[in-house]
This record gives C-alpha cells, sequence and structure tokens, in this order.
C-alpha cells in the first residue's frame, strides 16, 4: 500500500543550486525559497554552512539566513560538515541541520577529504553539539545505488555506514542515489536492509536523482516499502559538484504530479511550483528540465 501523505524535503535552493557556475544573487535565492514556502513545502532545504572555496555558490549562507523571512511551520535546514560549519549555523539562528556522509572512500574523499572513518569522527562533535542545543539532524548517506569511481555499491556497505551515522544522535536518514543510477528492485532491497538494521522506514528518506528517468520509479518502489519522505527539487535543478556524472534532483513537480494522481496527500500547490520554476529558469538562463514543467507551461 501507499501511505496517505508524504513529507516533501525540498533541497532545490541547496542541493539544486549548489552546482550553478553562475553566482545567483542572494535576493533571487530569498524570494525562491519565499516562494517555495508559499507554494506549501514545509521542508526547504536552504543553504550549506561547507567551505566557501569548496562550494562559491553557497558562500553567502549567513546573508541568506538573514534575508529569509521564515514562515511559522516552515524548517529551513542547511547542511553542516564539520564544527566550524555549525558555529556558523548555530550564530545564524538555525534550528535544522544534516550532516552528510558517504558509502564509498572514493566520494567521501573527493567530497569531505576525509576517510569514510575520518568523516563519521568528524560527524560526531557536530551531531553531539546541534542535539544539545536542540536542533534537529539528518543524515544523507551517499552514493547509495552506485559511484561513479566504485562501480557497484554493495547493499552492505551503504547499510554500515547509514547505522554509523544513525548512531551518531541523526533522527532521519536520507539514502542518496547521488548520481541517479539506481533502479526500483535495487531501491526496495536498500530500504528492506535498512530496515532489518533497525532504521525503521519512517525515519527513512529517499534522495533521488534523475540523471537515467529513474527517479519516480524509484520513489514508488521506496513508497511501498513504508518510507513516507522524498526529496525534490523544484524544477529538477541540481547535481552535486563533487560527483561525476550526477545531474539534476527528481523534479518535485514531477512528485507532486505522481503523488496528486495517487491521492496521497503533500500540501504542495503544483500550479505554484510550475510558476516558480519557470521564474527561477528565467533566471538561470535555461528551461527547467521537468517533464510536467514543461507540460503545464504555455507554448
Ligand atoms: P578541508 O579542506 O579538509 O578543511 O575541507 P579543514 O578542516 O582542513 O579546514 C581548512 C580551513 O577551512 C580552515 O581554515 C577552516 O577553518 C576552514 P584555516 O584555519 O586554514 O584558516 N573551514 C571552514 N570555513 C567555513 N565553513 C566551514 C569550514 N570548514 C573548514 N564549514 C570540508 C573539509 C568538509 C570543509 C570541505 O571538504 C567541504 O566544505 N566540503 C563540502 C562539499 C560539499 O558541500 N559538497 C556538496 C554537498 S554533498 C551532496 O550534494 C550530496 C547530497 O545531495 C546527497 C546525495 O545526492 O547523495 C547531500
Ligand atoms: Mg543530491
Amino acid at each position: 500500500g501507499l501511505p496517505p501523505r508524504v513529507e516533501i524535503y525540498e533541497v532545490g535552493p541547496r542541493d539544486g543550486l549548489q552546482n550553478e557556475d553562475a553566482i545567483v544573487p542572494v535576493e533571487v535565492k530569498a524570494e525562491f525559497v519565499a516562494r517555495l514556502a508559499a507554494a506549501g513545502l514545509r521542508t526547504i532545504e536552504t543553504t550549506s554552512y561547507v567551505h566557501p572555496k569548496w562550494v562559491p555558490q553557497l558562500a553567502d549562507a549567513s546573508e541568506l539566513l538573514a534575508a529569509v523571512d521564515r514562515v511559522p511551520g516552515v524548517r529551513y535546514p542547511v547542511l553542516v560538515p564539520n564544527e566550524r560549519g555549525l558555529d556558523r549555523a548555530l550564530a545564524d539562528g538555525v534550528t535544522d541541520i544534516a550532516i552528510f556522509g558517504s558509502a564509498t572512500e572514493t566520494f567521501a574523499r573527493r567530497n569531505l577529504n576525509r576517510t569514510v572513518d575520518e568523516s563519521i569522527a568528524m560527524f560526531a562533535p557536530v551531531v553531539a553539539r546541534a542535539r544539545a542545543e536542540g536542533l534537529t539532524v539528518r543524515a544523507y548517506v551517499s552514493m547509495a545505488c552506485g559511484d561513479p569511481w566504485e562501480g557497484d555499491v554493495p547493499i552492505d556497505q551503504v547499510v554500515s555506514v547509514s547505522r554509523r551515522l544513525m548512531d551518531l544522535g541523526c533522527s532521519q536518514l536520507s539514502i542518496g542515489d547521488t548520481i541517479g543510477v539506481g533502479t526500483p528492485g535495487q531501491v526496495t532491497a536498500l530500504i528492506e536492509a535498512h530496515t532489518a538494521a533497525g532504521i525503521d522506514a519512517g525515519s527513512l528518506a529517499v534522495h533521488f536523482h534523475d540523471t537515467y528517468g529513474q527517479a519516480l520509479a524509484n520513489t514508488l518502489a521506496a513508497l511501498r516499502a513504508g518510507v513516507t519522505t522524498v526529496d525534490a527539487s523544484t524544477g529538477g535543478i541540481g547535481g552535486c559538484p563533487y560527483a561525476e556524472s550526477a545531474t539534476g534532483n527528481l523534479a518535485t513537480e514531477d512528485l507532486v504530479w505522481m503523488l496528486d494522481g495517487l491521492g496521497v496527500e503533500t500540501g504542495a500547490d503544483l500550479p505554484a511550483l510550475v510558476a516558480t520554476s519557470r521564474w527561477m529558469a528565467a533566471r538561470l538562463g535555461r528551461p527547467s528540465p521537468s517533464r510536467v514543467v514543461q507540460a503545464l507551461s504555455p507554448k
């Protein structure tokens, strides 16, 4: 069966924009976030407190947080890799953070300049301090369905990193198909393996990139396996600058179209999302890759 309601975890302002070369003005980012909240999204991952040289597009994290009118009932999580990032986030009044681990050694090295063990050691004090400050902490596990350098990633290897991240004290785990190579049977097996390892489907989220057009099929498989939180990016923008062959995220509009059709509640206003994507596409200088945005746009 399917859940009656799905929580959309919007990642457009963060995962969507982090790969854009041309710096998007902070006012445009703030308006993007405001439009997403106005379209009914309740969790909007806003930016990252990473090293500004690693992700120049998000170097304006503090300015953006100051520019966003935080709507009551809406959460604005941010990525935080280390204690320096946590200090910056706390100074800006952030209440929700996400750490981001890797299932593979190659991506841990390229994305965090650490081994898997070293990155978990880096996250441990972040999670402990964040929790002591009353913040919510999500963890990502990247390269869960395959890695551009290492190829297939054994499910046990993914689950082992997930378990270690959750054991730090995180409340939600987002399973990331960073490069979009996964297929539905693999997703079902991944979710079942996490459940078997004691990570309840209710504390899982799925994070799909649509590189091979599998994101919606994978999402449906995850929902049937008990997942109720789905990451998506309005307009389907995005990708990870440190992951070869990573393209856009599952588009929020594509997700909402499917869930509306299935009678699964999301609280999202599809026309408002489409209008937001078209507005953003004009700012980015290219059309949204989302099929739903294209279908609902005047010819
Ligand atoms: P490092 O070079 O090893 O950093 O980078 P370090 O710890 O050696 O510190 C070096 C200097 O950087 C120090 O300054 C620190 O203070 C400073 P110095 O003492 O030399 O003057 N520094 C910082 N400054 C500001 N903010 C910080 C920060 N940290 C250190 N947070 C580091 C290690 C983790 C910082 C770096 O690798 C990094 O920033 N990586 C982020 C990469 C990233 O954002 N990738 C994209 C997100 S992941 C993703 O997209 C996947 C996901 O979507 C899920 C999926 O699809 O699978 C989440
Ligand atoms: Mg991603």
